[in-house]
């Protein structure tokens, strides 16, 4: 049994925060909250007492005897705060300890979750922006907020990820120990998921059999490990992680688009999504019908970009953004699946390919993959069959070690 300090911020989200409780009790954890003193004016103290069995106080002189202000911090596993608000930010980024929360912040060792919610407006002022960066680069795990409807008619970029969602990426941290907490911090991570769909008319489309599972899985590692990450989603067909920025495109020539978009500000780029590579000629504008004399229409494909390849020849240094493939293989008479892997490694010129022999329709929708990580330089990483969550931190454990041998990273903070 671990125990979580679920630190509350006075936000109008504050009563979701009871839900992320509900979820860790439920768990197995221990709970200790600790709200902010504007966090009661949302939420009273008698729901955090009874819904975790714990004392709550806000200030450090409750119960003096038991030296609260450091040894709440000291005692807990995980910290996660939600909803973090911007003052809250700025405390922590500024280590000011007013109340038992920040107290508590400064005296944990474990790692920190903080899952920020606030006014559009508020997320984007440079101040919070750098308070964040600040505490990012410090190891803390600061989630992006999400997209949706906010207190009253706003809508826009601040609100708190599903409590679900949080307390998920949150337990892929303390699962992980605090050794390795953040490591990528700093990091900007670029991923697609899905498959891509090609319409031939408003209802009809081709598309493959990719759930995106791989690619959702390494946008919720690199957010677990501190990096800043956009998830560039196609179609997926699984719940998208909290604390990504996602991008939704249907089409390959969407996926194009979004992924060269972003690409530049990116340190990582991973293509985990499976494009289709041919689309009808045209697209019909209505619905294509059948016809009494049974004739059936012609479809005229043609070949969509390459964006993998188009990553790489757009990037302007050769080592940023580092750029991952995935590589979809199976053996035949001409040669085995590395083989074939090498050669397309070759052919599209990228950093790192993940190789899935997909033999038997293996890897498709499925909970767990087993993959061979091929680098430029001749390294050759097997990954043994396990959780696409376990596989998504082995692929990342890898870019780690590459991005880290350039200068521009560790971040630019
Ligand atoms: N990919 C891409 N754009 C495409 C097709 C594929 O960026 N139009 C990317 C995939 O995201 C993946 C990698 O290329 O990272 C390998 O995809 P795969 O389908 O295995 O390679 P192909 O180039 O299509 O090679 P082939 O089908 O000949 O094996």
């Amino acid at each position: 049994m671990s125990t979580v300090v679920l630190g509350v911020g006075g936000g109008i989200a504050a009563y979701k925060a009871a839900e992320i409780l509900r979820r860790f009790t439920e768990s197995g954890h221990r709970v200790r909250v600790v709200p902010t003193t504007a966090a009661l004016k949302f939420v009273g103290a008698p729901t955090w007492e009874a819904l975790s069995g714990q004392p709550v106080s806000t200030d450090v002189f409750t119960s003096v005897p038991e030296v609260p202000h450091v040894a709440i911090g000291q005692g807990a596993d995980l910290v996660v705060v939600a909803p973090a608000t911007a003052d809250l930010l700025a405390k922590a980024a500024h280590g000011l300890a007013d109340d038992l929360l920040t107290n508590t912040l400064l005296t944990a060792r474990c790692p920190i979750v903080m899952a920020p919610a606030m006014h559009t407006e508020m997320w984007e002022h440079p101040a919070t922006q750098a308070n964040v960066e600040t505490l990012r680069a410090r190891g803390v795990v600061v989630l992006e907020p999400a997209v949706g409807r906010l207190t009253g008619k706003d809508t826009g970029k601040g609100r708190l990820p599903e409590p679900a969602d949080i307390v998920e990426t949150a337990m892929a941290v303390l699962e992980r120990g605090e050794a390795r907490t953040a490591d990528l911090a700093g990091l900007r991570v670029l991923v697609s998921a899905g498959g891509t769909r090609e319409y031939l008319d408003p209802v009809r489309y081709l598309g493959n059999r990719s759930s995106g599972r791989q690619g959702v899985a390494l946008a919720q590692a690199a957010a677990a490990r501190g990096a800043k990450v956009t998830l560039v989603a196609a179609n997926v067909a699984v719940p998208v992680p909290a604390g990504v920025d996602v991008v939704r495109v249907e089409t390959t020539a969407e996926l194009y688009d979004a992924m060269l978009e972003r690409s530049g500000a990116a340190d990582a780029v991973v293509m985990a999504a499976a494009p289709a590579d041919f689309r009808p000629a045209s697209v019909a504008t209505t619905k294509i019908k059948k016809n009494d004399e049974g004739t059936v229409p012609d479809v005229t494909l043609v070949q969509n970009p390459d964006i993998l390849r188009a990553l790489v020849d757009e990037r302007q240094d050769r080592r940023m953004p580092l750029i991952v493939g995935f590589a979809a293989e199976t053996g035949d008479e001409t040669a085995g699946v590395l083989e074939h892997a090498r050669a397309k490694l070759a052919r599209k010129g990228c950093d790192l390919l993940v190789v899935n022999d997909v033999s038997d329709g293996k890897a498709f929708d499925r909970p767990e993959n087993e993959v061979v990580l091929l680098g430029k330089d001749g390294t050759v990483t097997e990954v043994p069959l396990g959780a696409k969550l376990t596989v998504a931190h082995a692929i990342w454990d890898s870019v780690a070690q590459r991005v880290d041998k350039g200068d521009s990273w560790p971040p630019r903070v």
